[in-house]
């Protein structure tokens, strides 16, 4: 069996007095593709926040290959639903920029060379002189990708990232991720709220419930990539199956609302 990357075991949470999660367990193994799926609020952005170390562990255990994630952070590294880059610098430097923050000790030519390197990966090689104003949203995006790259983590965090992104760019872009993934054999969790993103991504998609979240269900999705959804009967029963548990989620909310 490979090595676990990440594994959430019986983490319980509390924020702000309230109980976020209540026993949530996944794994997800070395070189696996894993979206985690679920609905607004139920703590998505919070698991990746407890993984990289971001927010604290109260209950349970979280482990980043085997380490706590204080020991383990630097393995990893963020793609965030906005690219956050900085506007003064251009699109090369932002992309070294992670590196520079978490290795200041590499000389900056090399470092530079790694962001140019990973520009190229994500097919802005020609446009590392931009300044951000200058580039569309999905090609910040693909800078802020490039960014988390050249840390050369084992397994990268991504947070909704192609959320904000129109439809043609997000659908390229989830096939450029696809393919970038499949040559470095990166660990990759993913977090999406978008059923088809899920299906068109994982290996497997962890779902979860509303709060206090438990995991609702984990889906394995072995049809084989490139993926069609609308052509492969096994995506579109899997996409009828995780609709209806979305569907249990939300009558589920509405009998607790109407409770209190
Ligand atoms: N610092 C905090 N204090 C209190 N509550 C918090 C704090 N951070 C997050 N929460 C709550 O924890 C829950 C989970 O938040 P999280 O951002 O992980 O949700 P999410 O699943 O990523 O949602 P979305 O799909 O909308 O991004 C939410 O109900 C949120 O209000
Ligand atoms: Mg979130």
């Amino acid at each position: 069996m490979k090595q676990r990357a990440i594994s959430l075991s019986k983490v319980t949470l509390k924020l702000g007095g309230s109980e976020i999660y209540r026993d949530v367990s996944f794994d997800v193994a070395e070189g696996e593709f894993v979206c985690l799926l679920g609905p607004s609020g139920c703590g998505k952005s919070t698991a990746l926040r407890l993984i990289g170390d971001l927010l604290p562990v109260q209950g349970g255990t979280v482990q980043v290959e085997g380490l706590s994630p204080a020991e383990g952070w630097e393995r990893t590294a963020f793609v965030f639903q906005s690219p956050r880059l900085l506007p003064w610098k251009t699109a090369l430097e932002n992309a070294a920029f992670g590196l520079a923050m978490r290795h200041p000790e590499i000389e900056p030519a090399d470092r530079l060379a790694r962001a140019q390197r990973e520009l190229d990966h994500v097919g802005l090689g020609d446009d590392g002189h931009k300044m951000p104003a200058m580039l569309s949203g999905g090609e910040r995006q693909r800078v802020s990708i490039a960014r988390a790259l050249a840390l050369d983590p084992h397994i990268i965090l991504m947070d909704e990232p192609f959320s904000a992104l129109d439809h043609t760019t997000r659908t390229r872009l989830r096939q450029q991720i696809v393919d970038l993934w499949e040559q470095t054999g990166k660990t990759v969790l993913f977090v999406t709220h978008d059923i088809d993103e899920a299906l068109f991504l994982a290996d497997r998609i962890v779902v979860l419930s509303n709060k206090p979240t438990r995991v609702e269900d984990i889906v394995t999705v072995s049809a084989p990539r490139p993926r069609d959804a609308d052509a492969s009967p096994e995506l579109d029963r899997l996409r009828q199956r995780l609709i209806n548990i979305f569907e249990t989620l939300e009558g589920r909310e509405a009998a607790g609302a109407l409770a209190i």
